[in-house]
């Protein structure tokens, strides 16, 4: 009985990467043409979990929303805005607070992760982050959140949030959200080393290609990119331990809108000297323009704020009146 929804939200902890647009914003794009309500956020409420800078966490927030937008989200067909902007996420966040136990999140890998060995020194919104995910997402009564593989486990807590305060208030209010990670790039790997994922926290800016490189550093990046000295074989099962094969194969074929199998039969028999310049020049054609967009856009930040403004106000219109229902069925 719930209407499909779709919301999402990335950090503006700066830099996007290839990995966010393709395991994210390309993939939200999609979703607000399917006649579904979409809402997109800049979720700077996380942000502040690990130490921030006031200047760099104001500059990032708009160029995220200027990501979005130079990539093809609509402010006329989604809602963009910011999460503080909608004080009902960190509201909820609270209920959830109460809902969530100690035991799962201490299982969350993201936690364990990110907190390190010094867990001690670790704030404590850090350790709360699934928990106003969850309410990021059921205030709006979301069905379905498009994410990357590294999502995954967030979203699973999610609806063990929903279904125990169902559970333990005796309603079905809170639905049970449908995590969407498809496509051939829900886990773009780092350029220099196969184990580990795509990220802006990287320390090696050679290990990611980020969404403002010019067409110089993409190419550069791709030419140094790590790799085995086989040719590309007919067969995606022939790929299964050359994690670095695998992953350009997976970038290519999501830059293109295809498969991976497709890739590897335009490219069978081939070495890499010849895949990669290929590969670097449908990187640079589909990521160049959007680069250039998001430069144009950040001369106009004044613009970038009433989008936002808009956005938010239309969002609030959805969350008023869920948290509203949620304090009565609390007794409050
Ligand atoms: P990051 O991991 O870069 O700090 P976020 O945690 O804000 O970014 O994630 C924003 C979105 O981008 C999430 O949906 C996440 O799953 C997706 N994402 C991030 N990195 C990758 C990646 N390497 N491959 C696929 N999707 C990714
Ligand atoms: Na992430």
């Amino acid at each position: 009985h719930f209407t499909p929804r779709v919301f999402s939200g990335i950090q503006p902890s700066g830099g996007l990467t290839l990995g966010n647009y393709l395991g994210a914003i390309k993939r939200f794009v999609a979703m607000q043409d399917d006649g579904i309500e979409t809402l997109y956020c800049m979720v700077d409420l996380h942000a502040i979990t690990v130490p921030q800078s006031p200047a760099d966490l104001r500059h990032n927030t708009r160029e995220l929303a200027a990501g979005y937008i130079a990539a093809g989200l609509d402010p006329a067909k989604s809602m963009l805005f910011n999460q503080s902007q909608v004080p009902e996420h960190a509201q909820l966040g609270w209920i959830f607070n109460c809902v969530a136990r100690m035991g799962w999140m201490q299982r969350m890998t993201q936690w364990k992760d990110k907190a390190g060995k010094n867990q001690q020194n670790a704030s404590l919104g850090l350790f709360a982050y699934p928990s106003l995910m969850a309410a990021d997402i059921l205030i709006y009564h979301t069905t379905h959140v498009p994410v990357g593989e590294d999502q995954k486990q967030h979203i699973e807590l999610t609806r063990d949030i929903a279904a125990k305060f169902n559970h333990d208030y005796g309603v079905d209010f809170f639905p049970m959200t449908e995590p969407v990670i498809e496509g051939s790039a829900t886990r773009v790997m780092s350029l220099r080393d196969g184990s580990k994922k795509m990220s802006k926290s990287d320390p090696s800016d050679m290990s990611r290609i980020n969404m403002t490189d010019t067409a110089d550093d993409i190419a550069k990046k791709i030419r140094k990119a790590k790799t085995d000295p086989d040719p590309l074989p007919a067969s995606l099962d022939d790929l299964a331990d050359r994690p670095e094969a695998r992953n350009l194969i997976n970038i290519y074929a999501a830059l293109e809108g295809s498969d991976a199998q497709t890739v590897l039969t335009q490219f069978e028999g081939q070495q890499f000297g010849t895949f990669k310049p290929q590969l670097s020049d449908l990187a640079v054609a589909k990521l160049g323009p959007i680069g250039a967009e998001m430069e144009r856009l950040m001369q106009h930040t004044d613009e970038i704020d009433k989008i936002l403004a808009s956005g938010a106000e239309r969002a609030r219109a959805i969350a008023e009146p869920i948290l509203a229902k949620t304090y009565q069925i609390v007794g409050m």
